[in-house]
């Protein structure tokens, strides 16, 4: 699993695999911050982590290298990202083809990127959530498995938002969405999902 932050999301992957939601373990955490406070859940956890800084590498081809390199040790049937901050280069995506899953905060297409929930705000969006993707060569433009959708309600501030978002959506489509693929009823197929016998 790959993360740069406070690793909820990895918590709640720790949480579904321990109760047996999803079928399989997370061999390895690998952050791109050493502060990342979602390394102490890891270690909590008994689970292995690594830091891979970009500072330590000479350009982005180096660190991917490294990451894959380092990945390569537990051979990983999934490749989970939550909140990395990093744009994989299209020889590393290449590599996990298929195994590799991001969640982002919003209802992809709208919103790729960063500060997902003041741009909702923004745009006047009357409804907002997050989705979990396929990882391909597009920043956050790949397949989607699922999403999940809230109302947004006219007191909202980015902050309200970000909460409800994680708490109501992203901890419950993420272990969602690993537990498919981990059970193969779910694949990419030439960039289109296939869900228990059907296309999605
Ligand atoms: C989540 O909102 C995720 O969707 C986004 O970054 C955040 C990561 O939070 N890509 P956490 O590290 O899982 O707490």
């Amino acid at each position: 699993m790959l993360i740069s932050g406070r690793g909820r999301n990895l918590q709640a992957l720790i949480d579904a695999c321990a109760d047996g939601r999803i079928d399989g373990h997370i061999g390895v955490v690998v952050s791109s911050r050493a502060d990342a406070l979602g390394l102490a859940r890891a270690q909590a956890a008994g689970i292995d982590t690594a830091v891979l800084s970009p500072r330590d590498h000479a350009d982005r081809a180096a660190y991917d290298a490294a990451l894959g390199a380092l990945l390569d040790r537990y051979a990983p049937n999934i490749v989970a990202l939550a909140g990395f901050m990093r744009i994989l280069t299209p020889a590393f995506v290449g590599r996990y083809r298929g195994r590799m899953l991001n969640i982002h905060p919003s209802l992809l297409p709208r919103h790729p990127g960063l500060d997902t929930h003041r741009r909702a705000l923004l745009a006047g969006d009357t409804e907002h959530g997050a989705t979990v993707h396929f990882v391909t060569e597009q920043l956050d433009g790949g397949p989607r498995i699922i999403q999940g959708k809230l109302t947004v309600r006219p007191e909202d501030t980015p902050d309200s938002l970000a909460e409800r978002v994680m708490h109501d959506i992203e901890l419950k489509i993420y272990p969602q969405a690993v537990a498919w693929l981990a059970r193969d009823e779910l694949r990419m197929i030439d960039d289109r999902v296939w869900f228990r016998g059907r296309w999605l």
